[in-house]
């Protein structure tokens, strides 16, 4: 019997200290950060698909994921996120991600800033973007983006600051900005456009361009 206990109290004893929390995938480097934030940092570059999330600390709070200039990762964007309950900032740069998948971040609305600079993205929907109530910024700059759908971004309803510079957008089409009502930082140069109608920003309060 009491052989017993002593076996089951050391099995207990391993699965509480089992390091399932603080694994970090190869590759990766994973610390708190100067701010005090769990951080997973992958930039070494040359990494294919999936992002390794399955290695990644639930209580992460950073993501950064970039590459060399002459090694980028190919990467796809999904639901990868869900299990991330603290998650703040994602950015996944330098990754080739030529689009984001429908509700790809839905059930990670504590998600503030997302950075998606450098990328190979052409067009972006509202539906990627959804279940996103938090964020305050989002960074599509030096993509190929040719297209912003009417409502592109009203499930953003937080928003402050929007930049999409360096892209293919030549014409602004009607409420584009449907829903950003605390836009503050609006960033767009760098794109073939041609001419602005007003009536495209009547949707948020104040915009530098
Ligand atoms: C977004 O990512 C790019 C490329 O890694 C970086 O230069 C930029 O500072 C990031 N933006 C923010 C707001 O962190
Ligand atoms: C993504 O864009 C980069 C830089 O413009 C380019 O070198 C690369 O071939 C593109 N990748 C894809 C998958 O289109």
């Amino acid at each position: 019997m009491l052989l017993r206990w002593h076996v089951l109290s050391s099995c207990l004893f391993i699965i509480w200290f089992y390091p399932g929390n603080t694994t970090c995938p190869s590759d990766c480097n994973c610390r708190i950060d100067d701010r005090g934030k769990r951080r997973v940092t992958c930039n070494k570059g040359g990494m294919i698909d999936p992002i390794p999330t399955y290695n990644m600390d639930p209580a992460m709070e950073v993501l950064d994921i970039s590459a060399p200039d002459n090694d980028w990762n190919i990467f796809t964007v999904g639901s990868i996120f869900q299990d991330f309950k603290r998650l703040e900032e994602i950015h996944i740069t330098r990754s080739n991600i030529i689009q984001i998948g429908m509700h790809a971040f839905w059930g990670v609305p504590s998600v503030r800033l997302l950075n998606m600079t450098y990328n190979n993205l052409t067009v972006v929907f509202d539906h990627n973007f959804r279940g996103l109530v938090n964020l305050v910024q989002l960074n599509l700059d030096d993509n190929a983006i040719n297209r912003l759908p009417s409502g592109a971004f009203k499930h953003l309803s937080e928003l402050r600051i929007l930049t999409v510079q360096r892209n293919y957008i030549s014409d602004l089409v009607p409420r584009l900005f449907l829903k950003l009502s605390k836009l503050q930082v609006l960033k767009m140069s760098g794109n073939p456009l041609q001419e602005l109608d007003p009536e495209v920003f009547k949707d948020i309060p104040v915009s530098h361009l």
